[in-house]
Order: structure tokens, then sequence, then C-alpha cells
């Protein structure tokens, strides 16, 4: 922890667990030390990172406004796979937040990222550690095969608990926006503020959170998603969670959305190592559990 703390310190790269996905981190108030991010992922520079704070008064310093809102959803959800979006403040370099005039800010439930952040003594900066537009990491061995040297230090800590990346709600504006669902539900986030709106279709205006790329989260082989039947042909396999067809490799599913998102990546990107034709996924129900689950499934099978 300590050598870690001194890479971050130094303005190097270090992949950290926490309890959504892997991140990798960089110091978030180093300009050079982002630019490492987006060096080693390969992302566009226009996409905002996430930056990962131990306590609500290190957020507080991140931005210009703490709007009650703010207050009542840290106080349930933190620390907790919920990143908000808030005006930022003149601590945060621009080359964070992809020059847009607001932060995404999350204080993660694990106890490995909350000791990185203290022992480092500044705010982490991180997005899932893939390269860009792949699979995000639950496990410290998809980091390493996806980015390989081009991070200084992974600590390992086993695998993710939720496994699915972190709801983003927008606080900057006047009416409360939903720009990723995840874990922490839309029904749960609207009981603590009231009704929160879904973001409006992003061909006809500029897009609300310019890191949700349509073809993102992807494994490399072709993802389709089935309602029953039929499946495409040559080699592939399946993850049911009710029907179980027998038609090709089933792989049966948790049908709990907890469970179900904890496993996802894992079977994925074991999945992905196969060299399949496809992989094919039985839509899941359209109960508001499973939103962010549906949310990453539907762009990981966008063409
Ligand atoms: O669970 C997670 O959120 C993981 C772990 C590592 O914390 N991080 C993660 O980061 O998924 P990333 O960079 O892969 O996704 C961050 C997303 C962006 O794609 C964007 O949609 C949104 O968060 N975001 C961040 N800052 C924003 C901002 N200022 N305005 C709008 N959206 C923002
Ligand atoms: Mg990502």
């Amino acid at each position: 922890m300590e050598a870690a703390a001194a890479l971050i310190r130094a303005g190097q790269l270090v992949a950290f667990p926490t309890e959504t996905v892997y991140g990798l981190g960089a110091n978030a108030l180093d300009p050079e030390a982002i630019g490492r991010i987006y060096e080693a992922k390969g992302r566009p520079r226009g996409s905002p990172l996430i930056v990962h704070v131990s306590s609500i008064a290190m957020a507080r310093e991140l931005v210009r406004e703490w709007p009650e809102n703010a207050a009542r959803l840290t106080e349930l959800f933190w620390p907790g796979p919920l990143t908000l979006v808030l005006p930022k403040s003149d601590l945060v370099p621009i080359d964070v937040t992809g020059g847009l005039d607001t932060v995404g800010i999350r204080m993660p439930n694990h106890s490995v990222a909350l000791e990185l952040i203290r022992a480092s003594g500044v705010p982490i900066a991180a997005p899932s550690a893939n390269r860009f537009s792949e699979l995000s990491p639950t496990t410290a061995d998809h980091v390493r095969a996806s980015l390989g040297d081009r991070v200084a230090m992974v600590l390992d800590a086993g695998p993710t608990h939720v496994g699915i990346e972190s709801t983003v709600v927008s606080l900057a504006g006047p009416e409360a926006v939903l720009l990723r669902p995840g874990m922490i539900s839309q029904a749960q986030i609207e009981s603590v503020i009231g009704p929160v709106r879904l973001p409006v279709n992003c061909a006809s205006e500029p897009h609300p959170s310019p890191g949700m790329h349509p073809k993102h989260y992807s494994p490399r082989t072709r993802l389709v998603i089935v309602d029953a039947g039929s499946l495409p042909a040559g080699r592939g396999a399946c993850l049911w969670i009710t029907k179980n067809p027998g038609s090709a490799r089933d792989i049966q599913m948790p049908a709990d959305p907890y469970t179900y998102a904890a496993r996802l990546y894992d079977t994925l990107h074991q999945l992905d190592a196969e060299g399949l034709d496809w992989i094919a996924v039985e839509r899941p129900p359209s109960d508001i559990l499973w939103a962010g689950i549906l949310d990453r499934l539907t762009r990981a099978a966008a063409e």
C-alpha cells in the first residue's frame, strides 16, 4: 500500500479494486498523471473520468456546490456504487472532466480503494482498468490481460462484489438526471430525492454523459441478446436466466440481479478467451432492478 501510494504521488498509474470493477487510478489533481490514464487506456480525451474520494470533506473540496440532494444521497449510499456529477471547483483540472465544467465523484465501498486514497492523500481519478471499449475488469487478472505493463502496479484483492460500474446521477442542472444505470436503482434514488429523469436521446443534442458510447463494455466475440429459440449459426455459448433449451453450450446464470451482475463480466471474459463465433445472452427481465445489466448488455451487443 505504501509503494502504491508513493506511485500515485509520483504521477504514476496504479490499478486497484473497488466494489464495482477495478479502476485505473492516478492523482486527480495532476494533469500529467491524468494524461497517462488516457494513454494507457487508448481512450479519447473528451471522456470524463470519475474521481474517487475517501471522505465527504474531500468530495466537497472538488465541487462549487453541495446541494441538499447530494447530502441526502451520500448519507445513504456512500461509500457505494453511486457517482454524483456536480459543478467542479478550481481544484479539479479540466483534463479529468474532458473539458466539462462538472465532475463525477464517488466514494467506493472497498477498504483497499479507501486506504489507497487515504495513503496517497489525494483524490484518485479512475476509469475502469481496461483498454477503451473493452469489457471492464472484475479481477486483477482481467486488468493484467488488458493493460499489461501499461500500469505500474495492480493491487489484487480478488473478484469485485457488485460487478458492473456505478450508477451515475447528475445533480448539476435543475433536475436530477440518471446518466448511467447501475445496481443502485432509479427507484432507490427517487425514494430519496424524488423524480429523476432519463437523458434525452443523444442523437438529437450534445451527449450529456460523453463517456457513454453506444458501443462500450464489449467482448471481442459478437454478442447477441435473445428472447428465446433461434440462435446464430456457428459455435457459441448461451447465458440463460430462466430457459435452458439445451441447444448450445448453456450457462445457467443466477435469477437474482445482484448475483447475476457480480458474475456477468467474469463469465464474458472467460467465454471471450475461447474464440467462439458468438455469445448469446437471454434478455433480462424488464424490471428496474435489471436496468444496469440490460444497459451494459445492450451496449455490448451494439454493432
Ligand atoms: O464503478 C465505476 O464507476 C468504475 C469504478 C472504477 O469506479 N469507474 C468507471 O469509470 O466506470 P468509467 O470512466 O469507465 O466511466 C465513467 C463514466 C463516464 O463514461 C461518464 O459517462 C460518466 O461516468 N461521467 C464522469 N464524469 C462525468 C461528468 N462530469 N459529466 C457526465 N458524465 C460523467
Ligand atoms: Mg469503462
